[in-house]
């Protein structure tokens, strides 16, 4: 099975010759399942958001979506205060999980139109959201599973920007401990492969790039988690030029679940 991965494209902001260039790579290398972990607007206007659905459709590929902090309407109060996610469902429904003998992947929302705390952008774990998910994932059979949000639960060391998690890891403990594999994340724009914790890794950390303007110390980049009963390998791409090239690779054996990762 394979799954590409990709995030914060930003609609507003979007990369045009990021997005050409990754269209003509899903056509050249179609995957079983196309996950896009959040920021798919710029500021949850509905002219960007139908800009995102007409794009995302049109790629043609089985979809796993997950709502970012820009998902949220930025600009129009009273549409944030109505119902902060309800555009962002009105164009990319409900759909929370796909099922199969050899992946469960779970979505896990990190992103809210309120917070008690000044900056809005941070992710935040509600326990509700976090059981619904848990339980999915302790519950399947399947061999690999995996989950998707929008901020990462725990910081890349060397990231510039910070999804500063409330719960993010508690939320990590929760979903190793019901057996989860990888946690698929956006929201940096920077991509990275980080088997969690250090020490003693029980879970691996997968953020995707941007493939919108907003680039920071990274090229606009994607992932591809190939996965088989026996192993799991994550290419990192990164676009150079107009087509997304491979620059780096990680595997994961089955039986040795994450500590035989090959960098
Ligand atoms: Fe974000």
């Amino acid at each position: 099975m394979d799954i590409v991965h990709v995030s914060d494209i930003h609609f507003g902001r979007e990369d045009k010759r990021a997005l050409a260039a990754f269209g003509a790579y899903l056509e050249k290398t179609p995957a079983d399942l196309l996950v896009i972990s959040g920021d798919l607007t710029q500021t949850g206007r509905r002219t960007e958001f139908r800009a995102a659905k007409i794009w995302a459709e049109g790629l043609g590929h089985n979809l796993l979506v997950t709502p970012g902090n820009h998902d949220a309407p930025a600009i129009n109060v009273f549409s944030r205060l109505r119902g902060p996610y309800l555009r962002y469902r009105r164009h990319f429904g409900r759909k929370e999980t796909v099922s199969t003998p050899l992946a469960a992947i779970a979505t896990l929302k990190t992103a809210h139109g309120f917070q008690f705390r000044l900056n809005w952008a941070h992710g935040a774990i509600r326990s509700s959201d976090l059981g619904r998910t848990e339980a999915t994932v302790r519950n399947s059979k399947a061999v690999w599973r995996l989950v998707v949000a929008h901020h990462p639960l725990a910081d890349p060391v060397n990231s510039r920007v910070q999804g500063k998690t409330r719960g993010g890891m508690k939320a990590l403990e929760a979903l190793a401990s019901a057996g989860a594999d990888f946690v698929l994340t956006g929201h940096t724009h920077e991509p990275f492969v980080v088997p969690f914790p250090k020490q003693a890794p029980k879970i691996v950390l997968v953020g995707a790039g941007t493939l919108s303007e907003r680039t920071r110390d990274h090229a606009a980049a994607i992932n591809r988690i190939k996965l088989s009963a026996e192993s799991a390998s994550i290419e990192q791409l990164s676009l150079s030029g107009s087509t997304f090239d491979i620059v780096g690779r990680f595997r994961f054996a089955r039986t040795a679940f994450p500590h035989s990762a090959i960098a």
